[in-house]
């Protein structure tokens, strides 16, 4: 008699990769940026300042042919200072605290030092941008009402983030 053998349960964890944002991506991470931040989406000066500014980087996090994570770098001047804006940085709920967004983060720190800059620039929540070294940008100054707070600068060279904050086409 022949014995029988049960199946063996396999666990198919499908790899995350980190790859450079393209065209064709768009639609996908404007509709994780939606489900991330909801409909009321980010303060107005933040997207202000992005729809007038020239894409410099993206990054995609895919999970097999699905997007879990996105975050942009859009092309800005500080005062003197060249820089990018970072944001919005967004991971798909069922994939957070797993470091994903820590992940993503660092990419535009590291392409941001590729790229002849003074810092990077963004607007958020100080627990959780301080840990890669960003720092209060208190005069750093955005058209439109923000929460100077949350107005944040990871320095690359010694110029200051001071002035007026403009996007480049
Ligand atoms: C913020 C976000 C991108 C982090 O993605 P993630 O993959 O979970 O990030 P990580 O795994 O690298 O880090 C998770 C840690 O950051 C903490 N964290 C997440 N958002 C935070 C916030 N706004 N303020 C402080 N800490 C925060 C988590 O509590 C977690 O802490 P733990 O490590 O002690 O558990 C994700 O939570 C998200 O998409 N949120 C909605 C969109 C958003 O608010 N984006 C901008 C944030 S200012």
């Amino acid at each position: 008699m022949n014995a029988v053998v049960a199946p063996t349960a396999v666990e198919t964890v499908t790899p995350v990769r980190i790859l450079q944002e393209r065209s064709g991506d768009a639609a996908a991470v404007d509709a994780l940026v939606l489900a991330a931040f909801g409909p009321g989406r980010f303060a107005k000066t933040a997207e202000r300042l992005r729809e007038a500014a020239h894409l410099a980087a993206g990054f995609c996090a895919y999970e097999g042919e699905r997007l879990i994570g996105s975050v942009r770098l859009w092309s800005i001047t500080v005062g003197e200072a060249r820089s990018v804006f970072l944001g919005p940085v967004a991971v798909d709920a069922a994939s957070r605290r797993g470091g994903l967004g820590a992940e993503l983060v660092q990419a535009c720190i590291d392409e941001a030092k590729t790229m002849a800059l003074d810092g990077v620039l963004l607007v958020g929540d100080p627990p959780y941008f301080s840990r890669f070294g960003f720092l209060p940008a208190p005069e750093a100054v955005l058209s439109g009402p923000v929460d100077r707070r949350r107005v944040m600068w990871l320095p690359i060279t010694e110029v200051a983030p001071v002035g007026l904050v403009r996007s480049v086409a």
